[in-house]
């Protein structure tokens, strides 16, 4: 009985400290476009390198994900939410808003360069190159992804949250001290995490002793 108590009970800890980190569906993913192909077309036989909306499809995507364009500079990013946009091929008429181009600050042809675009909203969004006026995604350069919750948006892609609200200043009534102002110190912080871990230490020590009562 103490030891089926005693073996759960460490089952408990060991979960808490693997977190749920260990599962593949519970951490970000980068997806790498079109896998070992690349982001690629061929302008001379107008074919892309892989079938980029089949390769969209055997994926999931979450919040926090990035999609790896390994590419070059005949080819563009684009990243629009806006399908009309999408099915235009190209970002002459896009609103600033929900339209963006990543990457290059090259003008050269040719030039290797990766390509990373995290996902940061939870929608439909649609790529494309726009390349060759357009030409590129009229030939599949071209794809449509729909992002999930997943674990949501971790703090390094998140953005800022507002100020607290702060209640405008009252006067002072007459004859009032000044109000003192409390300095704190966030010095103890070592000790409180210290005492938990001892809290743990001593609820592990209970539990074998009650083991080895049995
Ligand atoms: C995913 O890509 C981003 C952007 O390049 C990078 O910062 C991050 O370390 C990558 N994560 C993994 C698990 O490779
Ligand atoms: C494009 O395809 C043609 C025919 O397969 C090939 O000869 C050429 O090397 C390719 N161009 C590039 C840049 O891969
Ligand atoms: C590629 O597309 C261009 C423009 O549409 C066209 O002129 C050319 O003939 C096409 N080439 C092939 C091999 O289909
Ligand atoms: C999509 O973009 C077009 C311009 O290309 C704009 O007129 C339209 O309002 C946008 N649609 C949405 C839903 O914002
Ligand atoms: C990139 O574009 C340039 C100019 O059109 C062309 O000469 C070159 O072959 C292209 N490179 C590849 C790898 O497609």
């Amino acid at each position: 009985m103490a030891v089926a108590m005693y073996l759960a009970m460490a089952a408990a800890v060991a979960l808490l400290i693997n977190g749920a980190t260990s599962d593949g569906t519970s951490k970000y993913t980068n997806h790498t476009v079109g896998d070992s192909a690349g982001w690629f077309f061929n302008s001379t036989t107008n074919k892309t390198s892989t079938d980029y909306s089949a390769w969209a499809a055997k994926q999931t995507f979450n919040l926090g994900d990035y999609l790896i364009f390994n590419t070059i500079t005949n080819q563009t990013v684009i990243q629009t939410y806006n399908k009309t946009t999408y099915d235009s091929c190209t970002m002459d008429d896009a609103l600033d808003s929900d339209t963006f181009q990543y990457g290059g600050g090259s003008n050269g042809f040719g030039e290797t360069l990766t390509v990373p675009v995290p996902l940061t909203i939870e929608s439909a969004q649609y790529y494309f190159s726009d390349a060759d006026d357009g030409e590129q995604c009229q030939h599949g350069m071209a794809f449509e992804i729909k992002v999930g919750h997943g674990l949501g948006l971790p703090p390094s892609l998140n953005q800022p949250p507002p100020p607290p609200y702060a209640p405008p200043p009252v006067p002072a009534d007459e004859g009032q001290s000044p109000p003192i102002t409390v300095v704190t110190t966030p010095s103890n912080n070592g000790e409180m995490r210290a005492g938990a871990s001892i809290c743990w230490l001593v609820l592990l020590l209970v539990v074998m002793l009650s083991f080895l009562q049995a």
